[in-house]
């Protein structure tokens, strides 16, 4: 598995949480930035990771901001991308078995390093179940294909 991850600058202390996590695991990743000492803009970082994945760079992405909230709605603009905002470990597991999820978003303002390894963990270790839930992503793809 190949995972792209990055932030913006208030994301940038959790996303080098995340990739502590990533080497301990052993998962081959990216490190996208940002490595800013000011503010960036959040699409500028979110938009071209989404790009790489939905293209098949990379397996999945992994995106932090302050919120994560920025990061997702930005991400899910792109066509190929389901980006699940997640703060807890359930979601993150449903979300994966359930949306099949190729990008995870968090915010280093809402949770902290521990849950924020749990949750990343979770979804980069949780497969999608398919089966009824096959034709409720095809809706979503279908829409992407009719409106692109
Ligand atoms: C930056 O201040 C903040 O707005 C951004 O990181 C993110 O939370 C946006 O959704």
């Amino acid at each position: 598995m190949k995972v792209l991850l990055s932030a913006d600058h208030a994301g940038m202390t959790l996303r080098n949480e995340v990739k502590d996590l990533l080497e301990e695991m052993g998962i081959e990743y990216e490190d996208a930035g940002c490595s800013c000492e000011t503010s960036v803009d959040y699409p500028d970082y979110a938009l071209p990771a989404a790009e790489r994945v939905a293209k098949g760079e990379f397996d999945r992405g992994i995106l932090i901001c302050g919120t994560g909230i920025g990061m997702s709605i930005s991400a899910n603009k792109v066509k190929g991308i389901r980006c699940a905002l997640a703060h807890d470990v359930y979601s993150a597991k449903l979300t994966r078995h359930h949306n099949d999820a190729n990008m995870l978003a968090m915010g280093e303002r809402v949770i902290g390093p521990g849950p924020a390894r749990e949750i990343a963990k979770a979804f980069l270790e949780t497969e999608y179940d398919g089966g009824r839930h096959a034709n409720r992503v095809k809706k979503i793809t279908d829409y992407e294909e009719e409106h692109n």
